[in-house]
Parts: structure tokens; sequence; C-alpha cells
């Protein structure tokens, strides 16, 4: 969910409105947004995009405060009576929330009657709750928003209003991200600066357990004890250019494009002058003592784990595993004797990977958590951080974070490999092998209607596809098929090419797609030989192969590029097959259904 809010300035409804725009990324189930001014107040919410709540807008919704709020359903279906900013009995109070409240049936028994809920979520709980308080035990808005604080268990950002007095913006955080902006006569609140970085680029980040109070030129923040705090505020590295669409239809195929411009990028912004890899070297060291390198991550950026493994064992002689973090956290494996963790995020806020961290951290594990994402709450929480340099990433499937997070594994694995010693790790020239595979991407790149061609062939119309592959291009195509699901809706598997036949082969119909990708010599030729198993049983196939390994009617060939680093390569064409597909089924590419980029919740 994205929170914004904004107190000082003419016509609110507007900056919120193009906040929540910037924030849909973060899930667009349901919106609203509560606007006040001294004489009149306006409470809006609608079901479904951020565009849906434009269009109920009246000239008279106005007002110099407001709050808004875009919606991933956690707890209550999407609906505007579970949109958010949510009312308390009276009217006076309007919350927005973005977290899980798990303690919420304890609350509701303890504080609330019955019948005052007028929707399902948990967030409604904990604004009646405020009023509650406020009644029965006489307290100030900002007290009883503190002493509800004090009996909420579970993640939390809020932003409260209290339409009596609507100069202040209540604002709490816990395990849920938000930012307080420092304007001019105005100051903001926002879940991601992007939100806000045409109004301020100067913000102030707010720690787990604490209370802020905003008002249009001052920015109070008291501890869980109630102690005033002092804090120095940060510029914002981040410019509109990077968050626009520009001249692209969608900003998929915008991050697709950038991808061989990241790896450049990445290739200045870790070269030191004297060529060699410019990572701290405590991070270095630290890793290269350990014995067992531990990779935490999800969706997308776990599949990266995957196609980094070999290559990071290979340079490092450290065995590597990988994990998903909603599995990791509550069923913990034998740790070995010096464990190192890798968190890889994109938005550096996902809760499952979080709630790992802490564990580790408990644990006093060393952690390193690699994001596209300054100042993110993992990257505060781990001892260390490297950055993706990827640029805002915005349409919810992850293209560039993906490859760039490939890459930093390889830069990283070759600087560790350095310390040890290794050979294999001095004599790989990375930063002229990302060089090779930026060009090389650029290549693939520049062949856009190929894609649309072969999806209209091959993918389009098909209910479900499978990619196949062995050892990194399996990797390549759990990654691949992930990509093809989740925005084109096409069920999709990325198996083991060896494994279909025992068992999965049995769903290969007449014109079933199988693609598979073959980057690898070894076992190029087995991958090719469990195509033609699925050929003979009626599958329609499709081959992206490297040119070295390429063969007469291959229909997607890949540059040759250091065998460590084919799956950024590989990745590029199933990328563009998803977008394709989704494009010609009729569906948004940026905002697949029940998806959000950042999920901040367990
Ligand atoms: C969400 C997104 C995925 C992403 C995953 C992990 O589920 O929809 O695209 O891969 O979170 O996100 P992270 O920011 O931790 O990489």
């Amino acid at each position: 969910c994205g929170i914004v809010g904004i107190v000082g300035k003419q016509q609110a409804e507007n900056v919120l409105l193009q906040g929540l725009e910037r924030l849909e990324y973060r899930g667009y189930d349901s919106a609203g947004i509560f606007v006040a001014d001294r004489t009149s107040s306006h409470l809006v919410k609608a079901q479904g995009r951020i565009q849906n709540l434009a269009d109920k807008l009246t000239p008279e919704v106005t007002g110099t405060i407001g709050i808004g709020h875009t919606r991933w359903a956690t707890h209550g279906k999407p609906s505007e009576v579970n949109a958010h900013p949510h009312t308390s009995a009276s009217g006076r109070l309007v919350l927005v929330h973005n977290g899980v409240i798990e303690n919420f049936d304890d609350l509701h028994q303890t504080y609330l009657a019955n019948d005052v809920l007028k929707g399902q979520t948990d967030t409604e709980i904990v604004v009646h709750l405020i009023e509650t308080l406020m009644i029965q035990e006489q307290l100030s808005t900002k007290e009883a928003f503190k002493k509800a604080l004090s009996l909420i268990q579970g993640s939390y950002a809020f932003a409260l209003v209290d339409v009596k007095d609507p100069t202040v913006i209540y604002v709490a955080k816990n395990k849920s991200p938000l930012l307080i902006g420092i304007g001019d006569g105005f100051n903001v609140v926002c879940s991601d600066a992007m939100a806000m970085i045409d109004q301020t680029h100067e913000f102030l980040e707010i720690a787990d357990g604490e209370m802020v109070i905003v008002t249009n030129d001052s920015v109070t923040i008291y501890d869980a004890a109630g102690r005033g705090i002092q804090r120095e505020s940060y510029q914002a590295q981040l410019d509109l250019s990077d968050i626009e669409k520009g001249t692209y239809p969608y900003y998929m195929l915008k991050e697709i494009d950038e991808q061989p411009a990241v790896m450049r990028r990445l290739v200045q912004e870790y070269r030191q002058a004297d060529g060699e890899i410019h990572i701290d070297s405590a991070l270095v060291s630290e890793l290269a003592a350990s014995d067992r390198v531990y990779i935490v991550a999800c969706g997308t950026s776990s599949h990266a784990g995957w196609a980094a493994k070999r290559f990071f064992e290979e340079l490092t002689q450290i065995p590597v595993e990988i994990h998903l973090s909603s599995e990791f956290g509550y069923n913990l494996p034998l740790i070995s004797k010096k464990p190192f963790f890798i968190y890889l995020s994109q938005s550096g806020e996902t809760a499952d990977s979080r709630q790992v961290l802490v564990k580790t951290n408990e644990l006093d594990y060393p952690a390193l958590t690699i994001t596209n994402v300054a100042g993110s709450t993992l990257s505060r929480e781990a001892d260390h951080t490297l950055l993706l340099y990827a640029g805002p990433e915005i349409a919810v499937a992850s293209t560039k974070a993906y490859t760039a997070q490939i890459a930093v594994m390889a830069l990283l694995a070759t600087a560790v490999g350095r310390t040890k010693g290794l050979a294999k790790a001095t004599n790989f020239p990375v930063f002229q092998e990302l060089g090779i595979v930026a060009s090389a991407m650029e290549s693939i790149i520049s062949e856009k209607s190929h894609f649309s061609d072969l999806t209209a062939e091959y993918l389009t119309a098909t209910r479900n596809a499978f990619y196949i592959g062995r050892g990194n291009d399996y990797y390549v195509s759990m990654e691949a098929a992930l990509k093809l699901k989740e925005i084109s809706y096409i069920q999709a598997e990325g198996f083991a090419a060896g494994e279909l036949k025992h068992g999965t082969i049995a769903l290969i119909e007449e014109g079933t797609p199988v693609i598979g990708i073959i980057t690898d010599e070894v076992t190029g030729s087995h991958t090719r030989g469990n195509l033609k198993e699925v050929e003979s049983r009626g599958a329609k196939t499709l081959v992206i192969a490297s040119e070295a390994l390429a063969k007469v009617g291959d229909q997607i060939l890949l540059p040759q590029v250091h065998p460590y680093l084919t799956s950024l390569l590989a990745v590029l064409p199933t990328q563009l097959l998803a977008y394709y597909a989704t494009l010609q089924r009729g569906y948004d590419v940026d905002k697949p259904r029940n998806l959000a980029k950042s999920v901040t919740v367990e």
C-alpha cells in the first residue's frame, strides 16, 4: 500500500492524487483521499485504479491539508468500503494505514462495540480505537494516538488527521516505510520519496516506534518514550525524469531498454581508478572468511540469486544456498559455522525478507543487502549495502533490477575471489565482460519486431507454456516463466529440462509452447534432446540459443558472452516475449491484477 499526506498547501487534492499515481506500483485495488480546510472536509474513495478516484473528484473537493492511500488488499476484499482513508464513528478522525495489525481482534473485543465497523479492514479498528480513547479517557488527539500506538502489535505506517484541527498530520511508523518531506511553507508525508519529488527533495527518515507531528512549518519527532528527537534531513537523489515514461507506452518496455545502460553504469560506479573493484574491504574480507553464503529473497530477486549461484561458487569457492524469505524465516535450516547472509531486494522493503534479516541480526550473523533503493529498510538494517544503480523500477514486473542484481553479484564474487587469491577471479575481467554484455543486450533489444512476431506465433493464444533449460538455463527459465505468468496470465512453468520427462511431460498437448534456453555447451545437446521429446508429443518448440551453440532453425540467437554471465542475456528475450504477449492479449503491462511491486506485509 502507499500513503501520501500534505499540510499547508492550497489544493492539496492535486498533490495527493499525483503522489498516489506515483505510488500505484505499491497496490491498486482501491484508493482514496481526504482533504479539509477550516470550513469544509471531503472524503472520496473508489475501487480499482487511481484514475477511478480522479474521475470522482468534483471541483468542491479541495483543501489545505489531506491524506491519501492506494491499497493492496490484505484484510478485507478490494471494495470502496474497505478503501482508505477510514473515519471514526463521529467522523472526526480520518486515518490511512499501510501494514498489518496483528492483534486487531483483541483490540476490537477489548475496546470497541460490536457493530462499529463498516468494513473488514484492520485499519478501521485503529481509527475507532483512537476515538474511543479520546472519549473514555479524556485524551487529546495526540495522547490518544500515542496510547493507541502502545496497544497495537504489528506493522504500520499511519497518517491521521483530526477534522477539528485541520493543521496537523499525526504520523507513526513501525516496520512499514514512511518519510517526511520538508517544503517551503508546507510539509508532506509519503511511503516513498518518489511520490513527492516534484514538491521537495529534502526528506526526513522516521525510525520504527516513533511518532511525528507534522504542521505546515514544523516537524516534531518523538521516540516511543515521548522524548523529542532531532534528526538531520537528507536530499533524495532522484530526478523527475527518472520516474517518467517519456515516449514509452509502458514502463516495462522503458526498463527493458535501460538494461545496457544499467550494466555500463554499474561498471562506472564499481570501477576504481586503478581498475580494481570498488567494494568496501571490510565487506569483502568478511565474506571471504565465511564458510557458506545464504541468499535470501523473494520473487524475481530470488531468481537473480539462483542465476548468480554458480559463478559465485566458482569465483569464491564458497558454497551458496538460495532461500525464499517467506520459508526461511520460520524454518531456519541448520546454519553453518561462519555464515554470511545476502539479502537481494529491488525495493529494500519486502516484509518477508525483512523478517529474516531481523532474525539473522538477532543471531549476530553478518548481512549484506543488495538493493536498488538507498536508505531502504533492508539497507539500513543490514551491516553492508551494495546498490544496483538501476534507477527507479516502476513496472510491477521486475526486469532491470534482476539483471543489475546478477551483475552486482558478479562484481562482489570477483572481489571476494581476488581477495582469496583465486586464479579464476583474478583472471576474470569482470568490467570488460559486463561491457560485452551491455553491447550484446543492445543488439537483442534492437530486434523488437522479431519478438513481437514470435509472440504472436507461439504465445498470445495459448493457455499455458513451458520454459526449459539445464543449469543456469534452468534458473533463467524460472524467471522467464514468472515474467510470462505475472503479466500475461498465461500459466507458465520454468522447468529443469531433464526432469520434464519424469512427470510434467504429461501436460504437453498438441500445440503447447515449449521454449528451450541453451547457453551451456555441456548440457545444450541434452536440452535439445528434451525439446525433441516434447515435439514428438505435439509441442510447438522455440529455441533461445547462444550463437556458438545455435542450430539451423533456432528462432532467437544470443550474442556470445562469458559463460558466467549468460543469464544476463538469455533473460532479455523472455522479458520481451512476456511484454508482447501481454500487449497482444490486451492487458495492462505495468499493473498486472492482484500484484503490487513492493509488498510490505508478510
Ligand atoms: C513483489 C513483486 C515482485 C518482486 C518481489 C520481491 O512480489 O511483485 O516483482 O520480485 O516483490 O521484491 P523485492 O523488492 O524484495 O525485490
